[in-house]
């Protein structure tokens, strides 16, 4: 399909942010979505889930044959050493994600992380061959204190490294007053965002910049999925609470068809 503007159409993706939520009982929530996948259109959209890093292994087995692809939500930028409690790209990898979440605000403000940290992690993921959800967003001050695109423009050009392809990039806004809250901006203000990003990464990236896709998140849920992933340059969306249960998520895949 190529829409007006001559561009082919990018496939949504759409990623389950599980946070540090899930037990290895939840393998049955994978399988019931995996099932729910079977007759889907594959060209609708491409489905990732990003479990906590204890259930990665067993989720892995679960997933095989499936629609669904693996993520992670987090990573070191180092590939090994003494670093306590972390872990790396490569073990990211070897525990069968192809994405990893970086960047996330619930990292930049739990653990400190500053761009140029989460600029850092994207390129050891990217040099293990991982798929980037690099995730931006402002946070209620900021939008209130009309600084949205100022706060976004800099955490692009600060976060991402050079030369990653493409279809191995996503990017996530993520306003953090709309995480976990209810409550969305209109689609007029993810309009103006996902347009501004658009703009940025063709002038930054050329026609690359057209083919990376953009997610929403923050409080997706069933019933304003279809409403958001019609936004102009919405390619996606990244969901937390929603993901977890397989009919709700399932809902919100379904948006894409
Ligand atoms: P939410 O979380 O869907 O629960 O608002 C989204 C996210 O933090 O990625």
């Amino acid at each position: 399909m190529m829409p007006r503007s001559g561009r082919a159409r990018l496939r949504p993706l759409i990623a389950g942010n599980w946070k540090m939520n899930g037990l290895v009982k939840a393998r049955s929530e994978l399988r019931r979505l995996a099932s729910y996948l079977v007759d889907f259109p594959s060209a609708a959209c491409d489905v990732v889930i990003c479990p906590p890093a204890t259930l990665l292994h067993s989720f892995r087995a679960e997933i095989t044959g499936t629609r669904l692809s693996l993520g992670a939500q987090d990573c070191h930028a180092d590939e090994g050493g003494a670093h306590t409690g972390d872990i790396s790209a490569a073990m990211v990898k070897d525990a069968g994600a192809k994405w990893v979440i970086l960047g996330h605000s619930e990292r930049r403000v739990d653990h400190g992380e500053t761009d140029r940290v989460v600029r850092d992690k994207a390129a050891a993921a990217a040099s293990q061959g991982l798929g980037l959800i690099v995730c931006l967003g402002e946070s209620k001050q900021e939008r209130d204190g009309n600084k949205t695109l100022r706060v976004i423009g800099r955490q692009l050009a600060a976060s991402i490294p050079q030369g990653i392809q493409p279809k191995r990039l996503v990017i996530a806004y993520e306003p953090i007053w709309a995480i976990g809250s209810g409550r969305t901006p209109t689609l007029d203000q993810i309009a103006q965002v996902h347009g501004f990003l658009r703009n940025k990464l063709i002038a930054a990236m050329g026609d690359d910049g057209a083919r990376v896709r953009l997610l929403y998140g923050g409080s997706v849920k069933p019933s304003n999925a279809a409403e958001i992933l019609a936004v102009p340059h919405v390619n996606g969306a990244l969901v937390g609470g929603a993901s977890l249960k397989a009919g709700d998520f399932w809902q919100i895949i379904k948006a894409c068809g």
